[in-house]
């Protein structure tokens, strides 16, 4: 089963790769679809590459893909067993926010890639993730610090899934209190997937 959704993955991949439906793709070194499991329980959705994303064509391996390690450490999870996207794959020039044109463009690579993963629970890392999720389930989205630490049951593509709101690493980068909210986050996500798990799955149905 893994290896079936491997391969659609990589065909996902291949079309970001070979995509022009939004500028963003005049200026990439590297599109960057995202990687991990294809089996994943815990799908993580992080805003747009940055400058080192975009060189090597992986989401989060800058300064802020670091202190996301460390945040998956703190859930008990490590990168090879989570899957890890953005909600646009090229990267913004001067690592502006994606304009709305361009989270619609690329809306359908990330439906297609929770599709196939089909994640028990989705992670969104900041407010343009979270603000997609909320739009997708139905929910009204305020503020990333009034959502971020709610996990809301939802139904998205006939999916139930979670939905864990939180902050966008590279904003508890230099904060000691961001950060702190951005630990207190994924120690939820570790307690969701370990000592929740018997919840978690009466809530999915599986
Ligand atoms: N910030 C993001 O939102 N995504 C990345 O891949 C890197 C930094």
């Amino acid at each position: 089963m893994c290896e079936e959704r491997r391969a659609k993955l990589e065909e996902i991949a291949e079309e970001v790769r070979r995509c022009t439906r939004c500028p963003l793709h005049e200026r990439r070194t590297k599109a960057v679809p995202g990687e991990g499991d294809p089996c994943a329980t815990v799908m993580l959705v992080g805003e747009a590459p940055g400058y080192h994303e975009d060189l090597q064509g992986r989401p989060f391996v800058g300064a802020a893909g670091k202190l996301l390690n460390e945040m998956l450490g703190i859930a008990g999870l490590s990168r090879g067993e989570v899957f890890i996207t953005n909600v646009v794959k090229c990267r913004p020039p001067g690592n502006r926010d994606p304009r709305e044109e361009e989270v619609k463009a690329c809306k359908p690579f990330l439906l297609a890639q929770l599709e196939v993963i089909r994640p028990a629970i989705v992670v969104c890392l900041g407010r343009h993730s979270t603000r997609l999720f909320f739009e997708l389930a139905g929910l009204k989205f305020s503020s990333i610090l009034r959502v971020r630490g709610g996990v809301r049951k939802v139904r998205i593509l006939g999916m139930n899934l979670m939905l864990l709101p939180t902050l966008h690493p590279a904003a508890a980068l230099y904060n000691p209190r961001l950060r702190g909210l951005l630990e207190s986050d994924f120690r939820l996500l570790g307690s969701l997937i370990s000592g929740g798990q018997s919840g978690l799955e009466r809530w999915l149905g599986r």
